[in-house]
């Protein structure tokens, strides 16, 4: 196998399937309930800019990188890396960073399906109108009783776990291309409706100036490594499904316009699901602080509102579900990947990923109720295996592929992947990759251990 191959797995059709594919896997639960529960929990605007300055500082720059390093090795991650750290004569460490991509998509795949889980749950809880007119507490009651049932969780775990390894199953590109085509608009203009609401409630301006005044006394020490990590988490970075996907791009494509595309889709979002849920959330006098419980919380509040609530509620959490399987797709490819090209099918492969990260999973799902007490570290066993793979791994993966290609590898041939018409703009990119990205990730991390 070289690097020169066109790749087992095949190419995206054009740009725009890479472009749907890569939105994807950034556009998932990281955006409509991670993002808003995080900046509810470290205090709001200063949370806000200084996670939007790390998209521009590391995020963008590194996901550039990434996706380069994919498409030049046209392998899985783990084959690239190690095809690439020899290639360029680069420290053997680099080979290795393919395989704790894999890890950690191990790790984020078994949580990130618990919650997805709960995604399914509310769609079954919208249908049966459960939620008209509901007030904040019927709404905290109906999430907390979901929680302290941990076969109904395992159950829905289950299912999402299967549902994500039927498409891998098929091929990601199969299963993607038309779901991610009808899902994308469909979801931003579902938001664009509920946004429509939140400009109607008392709390909206409380809502924003929580989301955009900045108050750097809210932070607290763990605030900017949680920041840095979620750049990373929301963007699908540090752990090689970008790689993954990168290696199915055609060669033609400009991976600057492709990449900002999808930063700012990822990132638009994430600030309009803030602008939909703080609105509820100090209207209905909540807790912006309540967790990962938020948007089951207050969504549901603005579905009992609106006319036909209950029928708007039903299809939105099916597409935040679509939008979560979409992303766990892509968690998984670059280990199934390399099975692959080890020469397991791809049929079992999938099954053996996905068994793997579905029992890790039924620690997370424990964490919401019997093991709930079970406390170290950052708290729950699902608070650690977040914490460890978003603000830790992934941050770390990011370092790693900013120095190997802005330190490591032969300036002709990233130009010769990059491609930019304006030279000035490759040598600021360049020179960000080189200096700025990894000095501003190692200074959080060394700030967040201190
Ligand atoms: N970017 C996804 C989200 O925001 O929901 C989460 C994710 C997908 C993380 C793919 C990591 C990954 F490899
Ligand atoms: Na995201």
């Amino acid at each position: 196998m070289t690097a020169k191959n066109q790749g087992i797995h095949g190419v995206w059709k054009n740009r725009w399937t890479f472009i749907l594919a890569a939105t994807g896997s950034a556009v998932g639960l990281g955006n409509i309930w991670k993002f808003p529960y995080i900046t509810g929990e470290n205090g709001g605007g200063a949370f806000v800019l200084m996670y939007l300055a790390c998209i521009l500082v590391a995020g963008i720059p590194v996901m550039m990188a990434e996706v380069l390093l994919g498409r030049r090795g046209r392998m899985s991650p783990i084959h690239t890396m190690e095809h690439e750290t020899k290639e360029q004569k680069a420290p053997g460490i680099f080979a290795g960073l393919g395989w704790m991509g894999a890890v950690a998509g191990f790790f984020i795949l078994s949580f990130y399906s618990v919650i997805a889980g709960w995604t399914l749950a509310y769609i079954g809880k919208m249908a049966s109108g459960e939620f008209t007119q509901a007030t904040a507490d019927v709404a905290e009651a109906s999430f907390s009783a979901l929680l302290a049932d941990p076969w109904m969780l395992l159950g829905l775990h289950t299912l999402f776990m299967v549902m994500t390894g039927a498409v891998i199953a098929r091929g990601v590109k199969h299963g993607l291309e038309d779901g991610v085509r009808l899902l994308m608009p469909a979801l931003f203009i579902m938001l664009l409706v509920l946004f429509g609401y939140a400009l109607t409630t008392p709390g909206f301006m409380q809502g924003f100036n929580f989301l955009f005044s900045f108050d750097a006394s809210k932070l607290n020490s763990d605030s900017i490594v949680v920041a840095l990590g979620h750049s990373f988490f929301t963007l699908s970075l540090g752990m090689g499904a970008m790689m993954a996907y990168g290696a199915y791009m055609p060669g033609k494509a400009s991976l600057t316009s492709t990449v900002v595309t999808v930063a700012v889709l990822d990132t638009l979002v994430a600030l309009i699901a803030g602008l939909i849920i703080f609105p509820i959330v100090f209207t209905n006098n909540m807790e912006p602080a309540a967790g990962p419980g938020l948007m089951f919380q207050t969504l549901p509040i603005a579905f009992g509102a609106l006319p036909a609530g209950s029928l708007i509620g039903t299809v939105f959490f099916v597409l935040v579900a679509i939008a979560a399987w979409s992303s766990a797709i892509s968690i998984a490819e670059p280990a199934v990947a390399w099975a692959v090209e080890k020469g397991i099918p791809r049929g079992r492969a999938t099954f053996l990923v996905c068994l793997l990260a579905w029992l890790v999973g039924i620690l997370t799902v424990l964490s919401f109720n019997v093991m709930g007490d079970v406390k170290f570290l950052k708290g729950t066993v699902f608070d650690n295996l977040d914490f460890l793979t978003s603000n830790i791994m992934m941050p770390l993966g990011g370092v790693a592929i900013a120095v190997f290609v802005g330190w490591f590898m032969r300036r002709k041939d990233v130009a010769g992947e990059v491609k930019m018409k304006d030279k000035r703009l490759f040598r600021a990119w360049r020179f960000t990759l080189r200096y700025i990205s990894p000095l501003a990730i190692l200074y959080i991390f060394i700030k967040g251990l201190g």
